[in-house]
């Protein structure tokens, strides 16, 4: 009896609170995100006069036309890769978004691979999604997406991006193999 009184009160723990609870979104994962725009915005990679690269056709979840920007990248004292995914919307063809890039950007999302060990199950990558002006966005159950967001087998960020050919995480190419 007492076993199962157990086994139904996990039930409904887990049942009332994502899986993924605590995992991400934290005021420590808000914080940082914060951070690392604050140090894109100073590296102008993000923000008014952002440099941009071409856009191209992309499709749901990021946006219809999406631009990409990567490279090592120095935030608080961390070094690693990060990853500036710019989505847009309203504009259907990538040269019409390039007249105006600032009138169609609708949000920014970004991973940046922190040290080994901070999620060595899912590639290290802290995800954000940010408005075009820097706000930390939330999902739908008011999460602030940042940090460890989703989880295998529940969506968000890591659901889907586990899903990446190479098990790197990222889908546009496996250059960056684990660390
Ligand atoms: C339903 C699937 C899905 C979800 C959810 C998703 N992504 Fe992606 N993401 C993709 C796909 C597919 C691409 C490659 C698209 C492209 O660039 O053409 C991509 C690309 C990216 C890239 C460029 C690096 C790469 O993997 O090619 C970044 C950065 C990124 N996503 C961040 C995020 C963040 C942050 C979240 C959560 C807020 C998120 N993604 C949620 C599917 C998803």
């Amino acid at each position: 009896m007492l076993k199962k009184l157990f086994t139904l009160g996990t039930v409904v723990v887990l049942g009332s609170f994502p899986l993924y609870a605590g995992k991400f979104g934290n005021p420590d994962d808000v914080e940082f995100a914060r951070t690392v725009w604050q140090a894109m915005t100073k590296a102008s990679l993000v923000g008014e006069g952002a440099f941009v690269s071409q856009p191209y056709k992309g499709f749901p979840p990021h946006g219809i036309v999406l631009d990409t920007v990567e490279g090592e990248f120095s935030v608080a004292n961390q070094e690693g890769i990060l990853i500036i995914k710019r989505n847009y919307g309203g504009e259907k063809e990538p040269k019409q978004v390039m007249e105006n890039p600032a009138k169609y950007l609708k949000a920014v999302t970004i991973m940046f691979r922190k040290q080994p060990g901070y999620d060595p199950g899912n590639g290290d990558w802290f995800y954000v999604k940010y408005s075009p002006h820097g706000k930390v966005l939330k999902n739908p159950k008011g999460v602030s997406l940042a940090g460890r967001a989703g989880a295998p087998g529940v969506g968000g960020c890591i659901g889907c991006h586990i899903g990446a050919p190479g098990k790197g995480f990222v889908f546009r190419h496996d250059r960056y193999p684990k660390q």
